[in-house]
């Protein structure tokens, strides 16, 4: 997808496709972090996902990482943005409490770096906030659908199914359902 020239168009529509139930288990994500505690946005593009964690906690470090320059320019002050990809962070390693992806593990090409990555980038005990579409569901599905006619990636799962992912990489993993979407607290 041309996201480098999408940048508007998240940014002022990016949140519609966040439910409710969704900003509510984002923000149970964050609660009992302390001040300070540093999060990577990853595949960040305008922050959207990072914008509803500030009003839940804007005592965090945020950092936004996206290979599209064309989104993170959209990017509020308070978030410190990356050029870079998912399958190889421009950080070192330990140098994050938590770890977010909203709607773009789907985006990624190499699934296996990019959780690989993760686990490097996160600190002992970090943790891992995922939202995105079911596989399992018609709506799910038809995305998938569309998204692989446009020869995208279209890496989306069956909730289960990336949960056995995640737990492969050493995370103990919470998948809460919303209709089609769902999100993912995981720890390590
Ligand atoms: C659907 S947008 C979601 C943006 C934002 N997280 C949100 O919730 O609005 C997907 C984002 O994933 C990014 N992306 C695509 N491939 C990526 C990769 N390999 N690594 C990291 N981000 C990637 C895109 O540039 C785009 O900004």
């Amino acid at each position: 997808m041309p996201f480098n020239n999408l940048g508007f168009v998240f940014k002022h529509f990016g949140s519609i496709i966040y439910s409710k139930p969704i900003l509510e288990d984002l923000c149970l994500f964050l609660h009992g972090f302390t001040d300070k505690e540093s999060v990577l946005d990853i595949g960040a593009g305008t922050g959207v996902m990072s914008e509803f964690a500030y009003r839940c906690n804007e005592n965090l470090k945020y950092v936004a990482v996206d290979p599209a320059e064309g989104m993170l320019k959209y990017a509020l002050p308070y978030l410190e943005t990356h050029i870079g990809a998912a399958e190889a962070l421009p950080f070192e390693d330990n140098s994050f409490d938590a770890v977010f992806m909203g709607e773009s593990l789907h985006h990624f090409e190499d699934i296996d770096a990019a959780f690989s990555e993760v686990v490097c980038v996160l600190k002992d005990g970090g943790r891992l906030f995922i939202y995105d579409f079911d596989l399992g569901t018609f709506l799910g599905k038809s995305i998938y659908m569309m998204e692989k006619l446009f020869g995208e990636p279209a890496n989306f799962y069956e909730p289960s199914a990336l949960k056995e992912i995640l737990e492969s990489y050493g995370f103990s993993v919470t998948v809460m359902k919303h209709g089609w979407r769902y999100t993912v607290s995981a720890s390590l």
